[in-house]
């Protein structure tokens, strides 16, 4: 039985992936790093300083701690800079059709995001209210794949995590979804999951795979 749908937020609320890359590449190519979108590929899901650590895989020299948080301090001031571009038209394809099809059958909602920035996304897009409860990387130490982030939010939701079903773009995050005891519903990239209880083309089809499991 599904009580609650918890959503990732990069590349399934809104499509930030290419404001990610595009900041990374910033930062990589004032280091002399070589970084690519294959590279940028494996970042999905994953933290800031975890993806930091994946792109000095290809570092001439070994960077101190500190370092390390002045690059991410770069990546991520350019990132947000670029964030005041998006607005609610940066709202991916059918999101608000699920959103309101699930509200109105009494299915709580959630955000379950690695991003230390959701809040700030979801204000710019204008959603932060449609969500019973946001739980992001300000709010958890282990990023996806570890389960933290959903069973942060199943905790701030009331309900139990075999009742959550979590929709995402990331192996990764399907993955933590999986190690969290919830269904992982899995739409773009995720779809390559061995792991995923559903698959899907659109995310409109996520409305029947939750009716038709609520009883
Ligand atoms: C995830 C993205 O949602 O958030 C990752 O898929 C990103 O690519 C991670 O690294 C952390 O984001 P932020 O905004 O805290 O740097
Ligand atoms: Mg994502």
């Amino acid at each position: 039985m599904i009580k609650a749908v918890i959503f990732d937020l990069d590349g399934v609320i809104v499509s930030t992936d290419e404001y990610h890359y595009k900041a990374w590449k910033f930062m990589s190519e004032k280091e002399n790093i070589e970084f690519d979108r294959s590279i940028n590929h494996r970042l999905r899901g994953v933290s800031r300083m975890e993806s930091l650590h994946i792109i000095l895989e290809k570092a001439k020299k070994v960077y101190t701690t500190e370092e390390k948080v002045k690059l991410a301090q770069i990546k991520n001031d350019y990132y947000v800079e670029s964030l005041k571009n998006i607005n609610e038209s940066d709202i991916l394809p059918g999101v608000l059709e699920v959103l309101s099809a699930l509200k109105s059958n009494g299915i709580k909602i959630a955000i379950g995001s690695s991003s230390r920035n959701a809040k700030l996304i979801l204000n710019r897009i204008k959603l932060t209210d449609q969500f019973e409860a946001i739980a992001d990387g300000t709010d958890i130490k282990n990023s996806k794949p570890a389960p933290d982030v959903f069973l942060v939010a199943a905790v701030k939701l009331g309900i139990d995590p075999s009742e959550c079903l979590v929709v995402e773009d990331a192996e990764a995050g399907i993955k933590a979804a999986k190690r969290a005891g919830m269904f992982g519903f899995a739409v773009g990239d995720a779809k390559k999951s061995q792991e995923a209880d559903y698959k899907a083309e659109d995310i409109k089809e996520l409305i029947n795979v939750v009716l038709n499991n609520v009883k």
